[in-house]
């Protein structure tokens, strides 16, 4: 079968689209996507009231500037609330549930992780525009899922 050059070409080239684009999913997939930000630091979300950290969890605001905030999530909302960070520094969240899987998302951001009972989600950013964020759930938890919203200052 005799295929033209120029078709050919075009073969090649969407061949090699499609091995780009798999292969970016297989990449992603294996270094990042199957687990959660996390570390797998565990904790018991039994004793989530007397833990150190989560026990009253809040912004810490570190010598350098940047802050780190711990967070518990339990039906339906987000302990603290409003949660107040600087702007420009990196901020890390330190994300935990006490009852079932919840999600915190900060809204029009990329800053996103479930909640898992059982672990520590982690993961770092850093805020440039000061406004007023909403943080949303967006795993479905319960009867009041869609009313669990926080909201985010950066100043
Ligand atoms: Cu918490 Cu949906």
């Amino acid at each position: 079968m005799n295929v033209d050059l120029y078709e050919r070409i075009w073969m090649w080239l969407a061949t090699g689209l499609i091995v780009i684009f798999v292969g970016t999913i297989a990449v992603t997939t294996g270094l990042e996507a199957i687990q959660p930000p996390s570390h797998l630091e565990t904790i018991d979300p039994e004793t989530i009231d007397s833990h150190p950290e989560f026990g009253s969890p809040k912004v810490t605001i570190q010598p350098d500037g940047s802050a780190v905030v711990s967070v518990v999530a339990a039906m339906f909302s987000f302990t603290p609330d409003p949660i107040e960070i600087p702007a420009g520094k990196p901020v890390t969240f330190r994300v935990t549930s006490k009852d079932v899987i919840h999600g915190f998302e900060v809204v029009g951001t990329n800053a996103n992780t479930m909640a898992v009972p059982g672990y520590v989600s982690q993961f770092t950013v850093t805020f440039d525009k000061p406004g007023t964020y909403t943080i949303a759930c967006n795993e479905y938890c319960g009867i009041a899922h869609h009313m669990m919203v926080g909201t985010l200052t950066v100043k």
